[in-house]
């Protein structure tokens, strides 16, 4: 190839073209394609092709049960809840990228897992963002004992690699991959090619020296990791770390994990000492205020149920365009559950601004939250409380029917467990025998008027 040639790469979405354009055609962002030269292209074409000849002696398939039975060890990552998350504890040989906003404890998290994990193991910390030295300060600040833990303030790949081949840690950690820069290729650090390249280049690394590899990701403007979709195909699981920046709790979730089930959902909370573990959450994003507009539901994260407020303020609208805002909770699901309550109950909501919140900046995803937030909307505009003690918990259908939702006997045996004395549910749920059950009042309803009702009269 002797002409020069180059590629332009959208950093948004990693999507390649040959010509320039203002806005990727692939995602629609603005201003998001750069350029890159051919070396580039060059060198990921020879990789390839030589990963090709590697594998050049014909392979035949095999019946799936002549395939040898692999017992997947697990390490530990010196937290419970962190272990929880990743299905039993770190696997060797994997790649775990953990991403979250800047600032909100990914590095303190790691530091100190790589900390409990270097006890019995080796640990190499490469830190590309910060000096050995800032590590170190916070390794004091966080009251780290003495201990095993190798650090590398790096940001050229192949040092890495280096290290990675002569020190031969079980577990490795590269804070962050955006930080990291393979020096072969044109682009600056942190752009889509580098992030993969170099992410590809330590998956082949890990798998080869069966180390587990964690790697740190940030995440865009726009909430999704950075260096996007393409390191979430590469990765074995994602996990994510978030929760309000000046509230002290985090939540460390796993969105992606071939080696347990996703969904599964750990809380620390951010001390003067660093990340404490939070054995039973659910008490957190309890306020246990009484007044109109707040409502109680019942979430299940993973295995995990979690007791969450939702509090509603719905008011006359002064704006040609009811004003519908909503923190925690995606806006359409918000503008769905509205337009059922509007047509079932005949309340003139299109008339109103609403704005709903949910307690403690915590994101609700699952829809066993509708039944909580129709409650909280209707409880605002009515200007009435729900009774003190009530859990909510149901999915609304577009025709105002409520759907049963999963796990509903771990919810309401937490719901009891925490002191609520009443929780309505949908008619189809099939509940257990509950012991106890005269502690808690199981209501059941097919519908959201039903719900309503059952909701208001105490
Ligand atoms: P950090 O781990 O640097 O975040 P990230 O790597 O995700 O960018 O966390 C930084 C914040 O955590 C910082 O604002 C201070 C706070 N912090 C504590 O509150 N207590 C602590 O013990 C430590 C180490 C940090
Ligand atoms: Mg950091």
């Amino acid at each position: 190839m002797s002409r020069s040639v180059s590629i332009y790469v959208c950093q948004n979405c990693g999507a390649e073209t040959r010509q320039f354009f203002g806005r990727c055609t692939s995602c629609g962002e603005w201003n998001s394609i750069i350029e890159e030269k051919i070396s580039s292209i060059i060198r990921k074409n020879a990789t390839k092709k030589s990963s090709f000849r590697h594998s050049s002696e014909q392979k035949r398939s095999e019946p799936i049960t002549s395939v040898k039975k692999e017992v997947i060890q697990r390490m530990s990552s010196g937290y419970k809840e962190f272990d929880n998350v990743l299905g039993g504890g770190l696997v060797p040989g994997s790649l775990v990228l953990v991403g979250g906003d800047p600032g909100i404890g990914k590095s303190t998290l790691l530091l100190q897992s790589a900390a409990a994990m270097a006890l019995k193991e080796t640990i190499l910390y490469v830190t590309a963002e910060e000096s050995a030295e800032q590590v170190r300060l916070r390794w004091n600040r966080l009251q780290g004992s003495e201990s095993n833990l190798h650090l590398l303030a790096e940001t050229d790949l192949d040092a890495v690699i280096d290290e990675l081949d002569s020190l031969k840690p079980q577990v490795a950690i590269i804070d962050s991959i955006q930080a990291l820069q393979d020096c072969n290729l044109s682009s600056g650090a942190g752009s889509v090619t580098q992030v993969r390249e170099c992410s590809a280049a330590l998956q082949r690394i890990a798998k080869k020296r069966n180390i587990a590899l964690i790697i740190v990701g940030h995440v865009t403007k726009e909430g999704i990791l950075a260096g996007p979709k393409v390191l979430e195909h590469l990765v074995d699981a994602v996990l994510t770390f978030e929760g309000d920046r000046f509230a002290s709790h985090r939540l460390l979730r796993a969105i992606k994990n071939r080696f347990g089930a996703t969904n599964e959902l750990a809380v620390f909370e951010m001390e003067g000492e660093g990340l404490i573990e939070v054995k039973n959450p659910s008490e957190l994003f309890l306020s246990n205020e009484q007044a109109n507009g707040v409502a109680t539901i019942m979430t299940c994260e993973g295995a995990r149920p979690l007791a969450i407020e939702i509090q509603a303020l719905i008011n006359t609208t002064s704006y040609p365009n009811p004003r519908r805002t909503a923190t925690g909770v995606e806006s359409n699901r918000l503008h769905q559950i509205l337009a059922v309550i509007e047509k079932n109950m005949s309340l003139a909501l299109s008339r109103h601004d609403c704005y709903l919140a949910v307690v403690g900046g915590i994101n609700v995803e699952e829809p066993g939250a509708d039944l909580g937030i129709a409650t909280a909307i209707v409880s605002s505009f009515k200007s009435i409380q729900i009774p003190s003690g009530t859990i909510l918990i149901g999915e609304i259908g577009l025709g105002g029917q409520l759907r049963p939702v999963r796990q509903i006997h771990q919810r309401i045996q937490e719901a009891m467990r925490l002191g609520f004395t009443r929780v309505i549910i949908p008619n189809e749920s099939k509940v257990n025998i509950i012991k106890n059950n005269n502690k808690i009042k199981i209501l059941k309803a097919s519908k959201i008027n039903e719900a309503l009702k059952l909701a208001f009269n105490n």
